[in-house]
């Protein structure tokens, strides 16, 4: 074999994000957002997409970069050709880099015959996110392996949900990094009043289990508005974030909250699915970039 083309899924937080920082409970979803990789045994290594051709460059493309190097050790790579195209927002808490990090580490194990496992491939996607990341939750990494409907930190999969999911993209640069440290100085500050919120919301997670399983999703939606409170107590929310999470719950969302890390980047509502066309354009109105989405139970995988 030549030449392979493998995708991995973006995700989003039903519940638990920050939280899941101090070990409390999360439910993740891997979304229908993809980003595909193509890859070429060539005698040089080349990566290009929109961002531009380069060779291994890690201000560039640090993530593929980590990838090349890290599997070198463990395969005879002499050259490759990568071309990276994805249609998940970078840089908005939608799990782009976990994506094409996963998708380079199935290509680059199916085309040199690594053997790695799926459990091999989030384990090596985790260890390569936190060298350049500094820190990070394997959450990402474990969703876009695996696919579905994910509670971590126990990664026990749930069963699928098949409501509408509108994303709501504010268009607003956010650092992962600067608003988990925002979190752990107000913890550091008012422990007594911060880590029962933090508990709750892991609470929270534990609560809409059992829901998801049942898929209540108007119950779900309670829990997530109710997340939601919490995650604006705790300092990470924002206008931008407010005015398009206000938008979706008024034109009839069951819930809308923060996905990720907060502070700008996305939000995410649930709706009945005939619904989500009106919520999506409730927030291009209010100024976000809408995407309509749902929950994919395909994590990596080849693309025929
Ligand atoms: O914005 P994202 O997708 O990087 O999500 C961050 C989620 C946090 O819980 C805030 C941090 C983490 O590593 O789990």
């Amino acid at each position: 074999m030549q030449t392979i083309t493998c995708s991995a899924p973006g995700k989003i937080y039903l519940f638990g994000e920050h939280a899941v920082v101090y070990g409390e409970s999360a439910i993740c979803c891997a979304v229908d957002l993809r980003t595909q990789v193509r890859a070429d045994i060539s005698d040089t290594i080349h990566i290009s997409s929109v961002l531009g051709d380069t060779g291994l460059d890690y201000d560039k493309y640090p993530y593929v970069s980590a990838v090349i190097e890290n599997m070198s050790e463990i395969a005879d790579i002499k050259g490759i050709n990568l071309r990276i195209d994805s249609n998940i927002p970078v840089g908005s808490g939608l799990g782009s880099s976990a994506a094409v990090t996963i998708a380079t580490i199935q290509a680059l194990n199916l085309l040199f015959g690594c053997g790695l496992g799926l459990e091999d491939i989030a384990t090596l996607g985790h260890n390569i996110e936190r060298t350049i990341q500094g820190a990070a939750s394997p959450t990402d990494t474990y969703v876009s392996t695996m696919g579905g409907v994910v509670m971590v930190p126990l990664k026990k999969k749930l069963n699928t949900i098949d409501c509408g999911i509108v994303i709501g993209n504010t268009g607003k640069f956010s650092s992962t990094r600067q608003l988990v440290s925002n979190v752990a100085l107000l913890k550091k500050y008012y422990p007594q009043i911060i880590d029962p919120i933090l508990s709750t919301i892991g609470r929270i997670s534990i609560t809409g289990e059992e829901l998801v399983i049942k898929k209540e999703y108007e119950a779900i939606g309670r829990l997530m508005n109710i997340n939601q409170g919490l995650l604006d107590a705790i300092g990470v929310s924002g206008p931008e974030l407010s005015n398009l999470i206000y938008a979706a719950r008024s034109t009839g969302a069951y819930s809308a909250k923060i996905t990720g890390a907060g502070g700008g980047g996305c939000m995410v509502a649930l709706t009945h699915p005939s619904e989500s066309k009106q919520i999506a354009s409730a927030i291009t109105q209010a100024g976000g970039e809408a995407i309509i989405t749902r929950v994919t139970e395909n994590g990596v995988k080849v693309e025929q």
